[in-house]
């Protein structure tokens, strides 16, 4: 499915790095463009330049954490085009702390936000994407939604859990036209380690090395748009890290070895 100037893309966490490079690189393609995070001056910059590039852009900020209007939320969505045709559920934080470092309180913010509010939004929308014969979700999972990592017990299992349930989705959805394309970037260049949270809920507020050496987020943007065009169901995104997973399909004792003495900052 090419993209084109008909298509209207809502974009959650389209405030900084993947969000904001696939909102630049769908409005260079003139997308109808739907943007959320929590900053709205930060959403209007990004609005702004899309504009520049040829594309509208409507601004709806809102907090994923305890979404409870969702409904509300998707509504007013609706409302700028009276249709949407791709939610790209993007928008999640990471984590930097082991099991034992993590109170439950944390773990219940991770997936909150990463898993609750992204299952919110989605089952919202699907009722829309049904009576226009169709949609399709891009579900920014990571390569932690196909393996554990060290530090990331929750943001693994919140990414995990996207797979179950958008899977699910597409299955019972099928006959509808409603398409779910799961993204699972490795290591990319964003604030995503500096916006993490530590065990006890605190910023961790450093840019591990990793990510600092990680692929650039207009890289991944294209690589994403790429794989909606090919209508795939799942892609992998990244660098070498992305070995790991059939590592862990194929040689799982190779992976564990590896994988428990990664340094997880590196
Ligand atoms: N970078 C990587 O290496 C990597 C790897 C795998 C997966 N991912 C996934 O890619 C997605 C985007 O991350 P990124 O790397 O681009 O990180 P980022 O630069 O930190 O961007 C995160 C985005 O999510 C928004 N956000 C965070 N908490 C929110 C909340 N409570 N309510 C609403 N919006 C919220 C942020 O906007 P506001 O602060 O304005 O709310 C921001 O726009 C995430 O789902 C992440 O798990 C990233």
């Amino acid at each position: 499915m090419a993209v084109n100037s008909t298509k209207v893309i809502w974009i959650t966490g389209a405030s900084s790095g993947i969000g904001k490079a696939l909102a630049e690189e769908y409005a260079l393609k003139k997308c109808c463009l739907i943007l959320s995070a929590r900053k709205r001056e930060t959403l209007e910059e990004v609005a702004e330049y899309c504009r520049k590039l040829g594309s509208e852009a409507f601004v709806l900020p809102f907090d994923l954490y305890l979404l409870k209007n969702a409904d509300e939320i998707v509504s007013r969505a609706l409302d700028f085009k009276g249709h949407i045709d791709i939610l790209v559920n993007n928008g999640g934080i990471s984590q930097r702390s082991k099991v034992m470092d993590t109170s439950l309180e944390v773990s219940a913010r991770i997936m909150d936000i990463n898993f609750f509010a992204q299952i919110a939004l989605g089952r919202n929308l699907l009722k829309s994407f049904i009576q226009n014969g169709g949609g399709r979700f891009v579900v920014i999972s990571s390569l932690s939604g196909k393996f554990g990592f060290p530090m990331r017990s929750t943001y693994a299992a919140s990414k995990h859990a996207l797979h179950g349930y958008f899977e699910t989705l597409a299955l019972e959805n099928y006959e509808h036209n409603v398409k779910v394309t799961m993204v699972c970037p490795g290591r990319i260049k964003t604030d995503i380690s500096l916006n993490a949270i530590t065990g006890d809920g605190a910023s961790f507020g450093k840019m591990d090395e990793g990510m600092e050496k990680g692929m650039p987020a207009k890289v991944c943007a294209k690589k994403i748009i790429r794989a909606v065009e090919k209508d795939r169901r799942e892609v992998y995104i990244g660098r070498k890290e992305v070995l790991m997973v059939y590592f862990k399909k194929f040689l799982p004792s190779l992976f564990f070895n590896i994988a428990r003495k990664v340094d997880p900052s590196k």
